[in-house]
């Protein structure tokens, strides 16, 4: 059997493992505890991570798993990204955290790794560095929070966000009412509970084959999670044991196995970003246009917030990830190896669904296909996309008028202005909210809509932007046009009143104005903004790639058949 990585340091009979050797036993380990698989604790916590306030409880059951399996753990803290606190985005530092759980990985003594992930960004941020290191891993997702109450109604994460404040802003709801939302809206420890970029991850972290079978949909402050936890620490051992890296499981087939969860689920645009960058960290090839493929045939099971009304503590209830994994078993690669060296269709096998309301039959779907659309044109020559089960479907097919803001600032300063000159069949414009312009390609394509329409009784408009939006909301929102205004664009040009031709069926989004008039716009300079920026910033905006090639950094993404980075040692 190979030697375990972590003896390079602890073996050799030499001065600088005397110093190794010496200094763990600095911390109290044993020479038989060094001697054993050293298992690294990855926990993206801090104290201002609204969604991983267990991890700490977490971390000490994956380290009791790890004991009983005979390794010895180590905690290692990685950078935690916590969604709602983190400005001016929590995406602008996902490619640091994919940085940092690659490089502590590459430079302390350790064989394989629990990753700890959930909220947003954390999930494809250790993943991402964990393949690019290629060590043997588990991950151990973070599990959504219980539902929110209010006057004996469920909220959910997000979705009953924005639909209350367009009641609030539409004068139908009192501040106290508000207030009360405020109160009862996140009541444990977890990520949002709705179908939000953190579930659609941790399922899709699952269908890659780096978790446990049905542990992506189980609630934080459930007691099953702890033993999950636990059960994450023993295989991690088993993993360093065998040698078992991401690079031993993960195939084109496993993406595909991903992707078509995620559909199924109706599960966040961020998806579309998350899984290519992960792709490209593996040297697979993966683009828009399998997405649109696959969606094309997927149909949308989970009757999930924000598109369908239950929540993931129902999800759960009524068989969680693996009863809706068996559903669509017959559009799943079941070969797929996972991380505990059964495939995906051993991992799902027999999986019994509880409720056929919030998990729906292949012949009663929410939706028959199509959930997620890509769109091309001359407004978005590189892709965008659109969540067409989240949009009302009169606007699917739509030609409006542009109302454009060049930035989230002009928006909020102007959207409820009486001055504005928009209606119910305009089309909002925000441009400069991409991955440079942003920066981090905040989730702000969701635009607000104009109070004066809300009041009377619009609710939904075509929006489109460079921005990113939450896994949470709903709407008819063109997300991630690229290239974005910043970098130069066909969104920069565009002008109020320009016409704006979307055709979601036949995958088209399209400026309706003259080359010859686009070239004049040219010439005179585009409306993009580029910050300057110091520091992890500047770095960030030089090197970020666009939507469409997954906003990793350029010198991250690993070119088919390149062996992996060696150590330094
Ligand atoms: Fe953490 Fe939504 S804010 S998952």
């Amino acid at each position: 059997m190979k030697e375990r990585r972590s003896r390079r340091w602890t073996a050799p009979d030499d001065l600088r493992a005397f110093g190794h050797r010496s200094r763990l036993k600095q911390l109290g380990w044993t020479a038989d505890e060094y001697a054993r698989p050293i298992v690294a604790v990855a926990s993206s916590w801090n104290e201002l991570n609204t969604c991983h306030a267990h991890f700490p409880e977490r971390a000490g059951d994956a380290k009791r798993g790890i004991l009983q399996a005979g390794g010895t753990p180590a905690e290692i803290p990685v950078m935690s990204l916590g969604e709602q606190l983190m400005k001016p985005s929590a995406m602008m530092f996902r490619n640091l955290l994919a940085m940092e759980t690659e490089e502590v990985l590459r430079a302390y003594p350790v064989d394989a790794a629990v990753l700890m992930g959930g909220c947003d960004k954390t999930t494809p941020g250790v993943l991402m560095g964990a393949i690019s290191m290629n060590i043997p891993c588990v991950y151990l997702p973070a599990g959504p929070m219980m539902r929110g109450h209010w006057r004996g109604k469920t909220l959910g994460s997000g979705a009953d966000v924005w639909k209350h404040w367009d009641e609030r802003r539409a004068g139908k709801l009192s501040k106290e009412s508000w207030l009360e939302i405020e109160d009862g809206i996140a009541r444990t420890p977890g990520t949002c509970m709705t179908m939000g970029t953190a579930a659609t991850m941790m399922l899709a972290a699952e269908a890659l084959g780096f978790s446990l079978p049905g542990s992506s949909s189980l609630p934080a402050v459930d007691s099953e999670h702890r033993r999950m936890a636990k059960l994450c620490g023993r295989l991690a051992v088993a993993v360093a044991e065998k040698g078992l890296r991401p690079s031993d499981f993960l195939t084109a087939d496993s993406f595909d196995n991903a992707i078509t969860a995620v559909l199924a689920a109706g599960g966040s645009t961020n998806a579309v970003i998350h899984l290519i960058a992960l792709a490209r960290r593996t040297g697979i090839p993966l683009t828009l246009e399998r997405f649109a493929e696959l969606s094309a045939r997927t149909p949308l099971l989970a009757n999930i917030k924000p598109v369908g009304e239950y929540v993931m503590e129902d999800f759960h209830m009524a068989g969680g990830s693996r009863a809706l994994l068996e559903r669509i078993r017959s559009l799943l690669k079941t070969d797929a190896l996972t991380v505990n060296g059964r495939t995906l269709g051993e991992n799902i096998a027999g999986a019994e669904c509880f409720n056929d309301d919030v998990i729906r039959r292949l012949d009663s779907p929410v939706e028959e296909s199509g959930s997620l659309v890509v769109l091309r044109g001359s407004l978005a020559p590189d892709g965008c996309v659109i969540k067409a089960s989240a949009a009302s479907s009169d606007l699917l097919r739509h030609r409006g008028r542009a109302v454009v803001f060049e930035d989230m600032a002009d928006l909020k300063s102007r959207i409820d202005s009486p001055e504005l000159d928009a209606d119910a069949g305009s089309v909002l414009v925000l441009r400069n909210a991409g991955p440079v312009g942003g920066p981090g390609m905040p989730e702000w394509g969701q635009l607000p809509l104009p109070k004066r329409l809300l009041e009377s009784g619009v609710r939904d408009m075509l929006r489109i932007s460079d921005a990113r939006m939450s896994g949470t909301s709903y709407g008819a929102c063109v997300l991630h046009v690229s290239p974005e205004a910043a970098a130069g664009g066909p969104l920069g040009l565009v002008r109020d009143g320009d016409e704006i031709e979307m055709d979601a069926l036949a995958g088209r989004l399209d400026l309706l104005v003259e080359e010859s008039e686009l070239g004049r716009r040219r010439a005179e300079g585009g409306r993009e903004r580029r910050r300057t920026l110091s520091g992890y910033g500047n770095l960030y905006v030089r090197h970020v790639t666009q939507a469409d090639l997954g906003c990793d950094f350029d010198f991250a993404s690993r070119v088919p058949g390149e062996a992996d980075e060696p150590d330094i040692f």
